[in-house]
């Protein structure tokens, strides 16, 4: 999509405080933001990535017109029913990041249905080099008048999703069942619902450190991710320590419908391997 208005309100967007930035990247979620002038504030996470909804609400006393919600790595919030309730009740628009969460929606169900709009980041999911969509919610299309879509951005129903979804979900069963010996020095950050359908596989990484397992993985070949290592600086270490925690500590591994499940044994066969070296 792109915009055609001049500008925006420069009312306060509320985003969860885990946002990442590297410097190749930037930040997918903080660079429009920053781009659009608008002002930021921040609600807390935990320790598993869920949303504190007691700071949510405090945040929101203080005025916010629009709540981003990040559906994470596909992992739909237990609070999400009450951000949004919450969000409403202080009168916030809900934007849905679904960047991670296309699949999540679309085949779970779980997610996408009780905000205004949603984003999909086509590329993140789909063999293409670029390319988002915004999804509008019933009742809401006056959100997005003015807005144009891009016609040479494929559609995702070009696509066989059904085939790439169930392979996402069976990768991360088998991952799960591989890494359960690992458990206290690799351990998943979620179980997986029957309604989620997974972008990466999110572990925390114990008693040894994250960077340099994966450095020691990457250089052994496998394409092992730490999507969000470092915070974004106005999410500081000092107000958000659970989330500085996690950005040290989160490891992603690969469940793309390309991976075999012989690669993903290979893969733990190593992880393990590399733990105990580290940790000797
Ligand atoms: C949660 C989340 N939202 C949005 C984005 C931005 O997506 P895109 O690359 O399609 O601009 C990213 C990635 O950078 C992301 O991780």
């Amino acid at each position: 999509m792109r915009s055609s208005r001049a500008s925006w309100p420069t009312q306060r967007v509320l985003l969860p405080a885990y946002v990442g930035w590297s410097a190749r990247e930037g930040s997918g979620v903080f660079d429009p933001i920053a781009s659009l002038k608008l002002t930021a504030g921040f609600y807390r996470v935990d320790s598993t990535l869920h949303i504190d909804l007691a700071h949510l609400e405090q945040e929101l006393a203080n005025g916010a017109a629009v709540v981003v919600l990040i559906h994470y790595f596909g992992h739909v919030d237990p609070g999400y029913t009450n951000t949004v309730e919450l969000a409403r009740r202080y009168g916030a628009l809900i934007v849905e990041d679904e960047a991670h969460a296309m699949f999540t929606d679309l085949f779970g169900g779980s997610c996408g249905r009780l905000g205004d709009v949603c984003l999909f980041s086509l590329h993140k999911l789909l063999p293409m080099p670029t390319g988002g969509a915004l999804v509008v919610n019933p009742g809401r299309e006056g959100l997005v008048a003015g807005l144009v879509s891009d016609p040479s951005i494929p559609s995702p129903w070009d696509f066989d999703l059904l085939t790439m979804v169930r392979a996402r979900r069976r990768h991360a069963e088998v991952l799960g069942e591989l890494l359960a010996p690992l458990a206290g020095r690799v351990d998943p950050l979620w179980t997986l619902p029957p309604d989620e359908v997974p972008q990466t596989f999110a572990v925390r990484i114990r008693g040894v450190s994250r960077d340099l397992l994966y450095e020691r993985m990457n250089a052994a070949g496998f394409g092992v991710v730490s999507l969000y290592h470092t915070m974004i600086p106005e999410i500081t270490a000092a107000q958000f320590p659970a989330s500085h925690e996690l950005a040290r500590t989160v490891m992603n591994l690969p469940v793309h419908q390309e991976a075999s499940e012989h690669e993903l044994r290979a893969m733990v066969v190593e992880l393990s391997r590399q733990l105990d070296l580290l940790s000797s």
